[in-house]
């Protein structure tokens, strides 16, 4: 195995640690083990105090509230329910009325290198122009508006101004197919896409306007009005009159002040979809008060913000981490970010280096994914290497998404931090709103590979199967004790399925499930993750369910029967290994070669080339107990190319595994 590889194993034995450097714990936001203790404390002896301060401290409420939570209808909980705010105002208004009004917000820099910079100002300017031409349309408070755009001002713009109006937002990342934007623009019942004509990646201009065209020619979308294109690249689009309008020609004529809708803090900002062990993406919810509390708050907390950093989050607009940590935490803590529309490897794998040296970025935030296909990339070719540029500008680093394995985490240190820079490896998911889990930069001494202890106020716990506490040192199931305010809200249109995955009956409904495993170190108390526990693969820190993937399979009209599992890989971290029977005989060979291609090519147009499946063996059957059910635990252990050790007796057909094992 690579020294690249997860394995978990070397985490839990990993005992090198890394304290936080002198300098940079004396101007921490929270400065040494104590002040973070002190903070716990705070939260354990009272919830409701704790995080009521924390509301009041850091949002502008329109109206305040007098009530810190409502657990009358567990686990539909309600934060702050009876304020008034607006999500917007507190990332806009409130930076021009602090002296940040000519402070760069956003350093866009475009696939081919150029540079627009935007002022808070400009962007409240344009947020409020673009809410103007959404109101013009008819868009009202609670209308769902999906946005299906490239990373660009303008998609940040486009969620601004629906939090502006009080327009629920679902982002659809732009690498999405048609047939799996049509079912979430269904899901949601969306008024309106907003979409752009093209976007560009690594130097190719991949359509976007026309996936929304096929998307809606699915059908069911009769609730969609209007689809508002912003105008990227000038490609060939179509257009359907009355429908379709310019985001160019939409605002130009609007006032650049828009006055806020002030909603309940409870009021769902956004419903961003996401995988979960069925075949149906779930619809996460999010409310407007307890999510930008906490989006707001962990920029201060874990990334140490202060006024004159550069704050650069790789992620896309399209996943939770872009909607925290670019469309607003950082625009609520009034920071400097950049944005960037294009990929880590072009023009070259030095893009990253040279970015940081060009923009002078201090905080770094980015997945494993990326770190350990930069590190492949530098070791074939030293000129992109991180050190032959100057990014001396750091302070911080960030990792976020999946498990960082030690040695990238090593290297991302040496090469990237040079061995000054804190890495804050930050645990948390689409649910969770914002970090769960995360060292301090200022406190936390490091562990290579852990996500260390939970933030103040965040109760999280390893139990058992029945929801007893497990000591450190033995594996279990993470949970969170404690209601949290960014906590997801519900599955949109679907309450009970929020209940059944979140707070399953089995734990008394009261423990919110994270549906990954964890252990805590006998000594340090700290947590690492040990994987999800459910049948959710992370492929290059992209969450995906194995069902979505066996029903996109089976759709097709060769396939009988497919099983999806995960097996570990180097880069990506997890990598697609689909089992497939097809309803003809089994191919071989050339055949079966060309059967594969088919068939990726068709999970890519099913839910997108991010669901690819890496492997396809082919098989006359799939291992299966006697009472018919996949023995996908045997799946993972052949994907892994590993003997199998397991007790075979309970299969109905043991002689598969060996045909499995072949069929590569
Ligand atoms: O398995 C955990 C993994 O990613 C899952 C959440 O995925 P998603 O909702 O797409 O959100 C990703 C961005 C927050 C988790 O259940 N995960 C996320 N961060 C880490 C992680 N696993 C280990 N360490 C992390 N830092």
């Amino acid at each position: 195995m690579s020294d690249l590889q997860n394995t978990q194993d070397d985490v839990k034995a990993e005992n090198r640690i890394f304290p936080p450097p002198a300098e940079f714990a004396a101007k921490a936001a929270i400065s040494g083990m104590d002040a973070y203790h002190a903070l716990c404390k705070e939260a354990e002896q009272d919830y409701e105090g704790f995080w009521g301060r924390l509301a009041k401290e850091n949002l502008t409420w329109h109206k305040p509230f007098e009530s810190v939570l409502n657990e009358s209808n567990v686990p539909f909980y309600r934060w702050f329910e009876d304020g008034l705010l607006n999500a917007s105002y507190n990332c806009l208004d409130v930076n021009l009325q602090n002296g940040n009004a000519e402070k760069v917000a956003l350093i866009f820099e475009a696939d081919d290198g150029t540079v627009t910079k935007v002022t808070y100002r400009e962007l409240h300017a344009k947020v409020c122009q673009f809410a103007n031409g959404l109101k013009s349309l008819g868009i009202v408070k609670g209308d769902r508006v999906v946005i299906y755009m490239p990373m660009s001002v303008e998609g940040v713009v486009a969620m601004q101004a629906c939090a502006r109006i009080g327009a629920t937002h679902s982002v659809v990342f732009g690498g999405f197919s048609a047939k799996s934007l049509q079912e979430r623009i269904v899901d949601v019942g969306a008024v309106a896409v907003i979409t752009a004509d093209e976007q560009v990646r690594g130097g190719k201009h991949l359509p976007l306007k026309s996936i929304v065209d096929e998307a809606i020619a699915m059908g069911d979308c009769e609730k969609v009005r209007n689809v508002v294109i912003y105008r990227r690249t000038g490609g060939q689009i179509g257009f359907t009159a009355g429908r379709d309008l310019w985001m160019h020609e939409l605002v130009a004529n609007q006032a650049a002040d828009c006055e806020p809708e002030w909603v309940d803090a409870e009021h769902p900002l956004f419903i961003l979809y996401t995988s979960g062990s069925t075949g149906k993406p779930k619809g996460v919810q999010h409310s407007t008060g307890g999510y930008l509390l906490w989006a707001k708050l962990t920029m201060k907390w874990t990334f140490d913000i202060k006024p004159d950093d550069v704050f650069w989050c790789t992620a896309d607009i399209g996943w939770v981490t872009g909607h925290s940590y670019i469309a607003y935490g950082p625009l609520a803590m009034g920071a400097t970010e950049i944005v960037f529309e294009g990929v880590p490897t072009y023009p070259n794998a030095g893009r990253f280096w040279s970015m940081i040296e060009k923009h002078k970025a201090t905080i770094f935030y980015t997945a494993p994914t990326a770190i350990r296909s930069l590190i492949k990339a530098s070791d074939a070719d030293p000129a992109v290497h991180p050190l032959k540029y100057d990014i001396s500008s750091l302070r911080l680093l960030g990792s976020v998404g999946e498990p960082i394995n030690p040695e990238a985490w090593m290297w991302y240190h040496r090469n990237v931090g040079q061995e000054r820079c804190p890495i804050v490896d930050t645990f948390w998911q689409t649910e969770t709103g914002g970090h769960m889990m995360t060292p301090l930069p200022g406190a936390t001494p490091l562990v290579p590979g852990s996500c260390t202890l939970p933030l103040p106020g965040i109760m999280a716990a390893i139990v058992d199967e029945t929801g007893n506490d497990l000591p450190n040192g033995q594996g279990g199931i993470l949970v969170v004790k404690r209601p949290w305010p960014s906590m997801i809200r519900t599955i949109w249109g679907d309450p009970e399925r929020f209940k059944k995955s979140y707070f399953p009956e089995e734990f008394g409904g009261k423990l919110y499930l994270a549906g990954d495993g964890a252990i805590r170190n006998k000594d340090t108390a700290y947590f690492t993750i040990t994987g999800r526990i459910d049948d959710v693969l992370n492929v290059s820190g992209h969450r995906m369910g194995t069902m979505e993937i066996e029903s996109a399979l089976v759709a097709n009209p060769l396939v009988a029967e497919a099983a999806v599992v995960g097996k570990p890989d180097d880069t990506t971290g997890e990598a697609i290994c689909a089992f497939v029977v097809l309803k003809g005989a089994r191919p071989t060979g050339d055949e079966a070669k060309k059967i594969a291609t088919e068939l990726r090519n068709w999970v890519a147009k099913e839910i997108g080339p991010i669901a690819k499946p890496k492997e396809i063996r082919f098989g006359d059957n799939l291992p299966k107990t006697r009472s018919g059910k996949i023995m996908r635990r045997l799946l993972r252990v052949l994907a892994k190319g590993e003997a199998i050790t397991q007790d075979v007796s309970t299969l109905e057909n043991p002689a598969i595994l060996e045909q499995l094992k072949q069929a590569q």
